[in-house]
């Protein structure tokens, strides 16, 4: 049975999860939702505001609400000795509060690797860490003035452009330094967080869940150094252990499974035809058991990016497993093509 005060609870709870979509019809979409009046929703409207979780702009008939920011916190550390788990323990575990066991090891596992990353990558000599949270969700921006995360991984892997990096990022198991690290650390973030954004000189990587929500572009995209932004809903049901399983293939752990978001691939209106783009798609496959490969977006690709990625790639890494994703007809149809015209073995 549920009391007047669960059902004030759940209006409540219903008004802090949907207000960052919906600023501006809140009352509106709460009273459809709870079939009550509107003036129902503004009492709790009004008591949220009182409690400090919203803040109200503007006229009683057009009042704005918002989250309001719990807490804000920022701080900058040198580099040099710098410590990734001391900061978290001494500083970032208290200052985000009381949050479910789920949350707080994404935000552990998160936190302290794009700290690292800053530590042991960005060649810079300080770094600042912004918190905020607000009663549906925390953020953290982590920006440090060293060399820039796609400038340093295109020097390393002689790519032609630095926006070419945000494609070896997404693919994983891309390291600069193998003698000490995997190549994890990122894919792996941005796969637990709802929004996940590197920004270094006017370039960004992003990986999102769900709806898109506003206020991100408000980040100054840094002159120098790099930008590590991470969002995370305060009641998440993800978990850094179920992340970490999508990407075994199954014979045996580790990470042996990768998404490509072929996406990426294109620049403005550039359409996918080449062997040389394809083969930019298929490097470093070979680290992975199975590489499956995300067509959203794609309208078309030609016949010698096909037959580079579908026969010629197939033939020589047999132990390389390509599965097709969210391709459209026009796609499915130039694969199919290809692959007919593999000798049969
Ligand atoms: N803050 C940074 N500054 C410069 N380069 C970075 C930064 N963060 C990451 N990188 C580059 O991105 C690569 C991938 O990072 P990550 O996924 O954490 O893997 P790993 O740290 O194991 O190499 C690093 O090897 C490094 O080249
Ligand atoms: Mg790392």
């Amino acid at each position: 049975m549920t009391t007047i005060r669960d059902r004030g609870k759940a209006i409540r709870t219903f008004i802090v999860e949907n207000l960052d979509k919906h600023s501006t019809d809140i009352a509106r979409m709460a009273a459809q939702k709870f079939e009550c009046s509107r003036q129902a929703v503004h009492k709790h409207l009004h008591k949220l505001v009182e409690e400090g979780v919203l803040s109200a702009e503007g006229r009683t008939r057009n009042k704005v609400y918002r989250l309001a920011p719990l807490v804000t916190w920022e701080k900058t550390y040198p580099l040099a000795g710098l410590a990734e788990d001391g900061v978290w323990r001494d500083d970032i575990s208290s200052v985000l509060g009381k949050l479910s066991d789920n949350a707080m090891a994404i935000w552990q596992y998160g936190f302290t690797e794009m700290l690292n990353n800053a530590i042991d990558h960005s060649g810079g000599s300080a770094v600042t860490v912004k918190l905020e949270k607000t009663a549906a969700a925390t953020r953290i921006f982590v920006l440090d003035d060293g060399v820039g995360i796609f400038k340093k991984i295109q020097g390393a892997l002689s790519l032609a452009d630095e926006r070419h990096a945000v494609l070896e990022i997404a693919k994983g198991k891309c390291t600069t330094d193998p003698a000490n690290h995997s190549g994890e650390g990122i894919f792996f973030s941005s796969r637990m967080f709802d929004e996940f954004l590197i920004l270094s000189h006017g370039v960004f990587f992003s990986h999102k869940f769900g709806e898109d929500e506003d206020g991100i572009m408000q980040l100054p995209s840094p002159a120098k150094g790099t930008g590590v932004l991470m969002r995370l809903h305060n009641h998440t049901s993800r978990s850094d252990r179920k992340v970490f399983d999508q990407f075994t293939s199954g014979e045996g752990y580790g990470f042996t499974k990768t998404v490509v978001p072929v996406e990426l691939m294109r620049y403005g209106d550039d359409n996918l035809i080449s062997r040389s783009q394809a083969k930019r798609l298929l490097a470093r496959f070979d680290r992975f058991a199975v590489v499956v490969l995300d067509f959203s977006g794609v309208a078309m690709i030609g016949q010698a990016f096909a037959d580079e990625v579908f026969r010629v790639f197939r033939r020589k890494h047999p132990e390389v497993e390509l599965r097709v994703h969210k391709a459209n007809a026009e796609v499915r149809r130039m694969i199919s093509r290809v692959d007919a015209a593999s000798p049969a073995t």
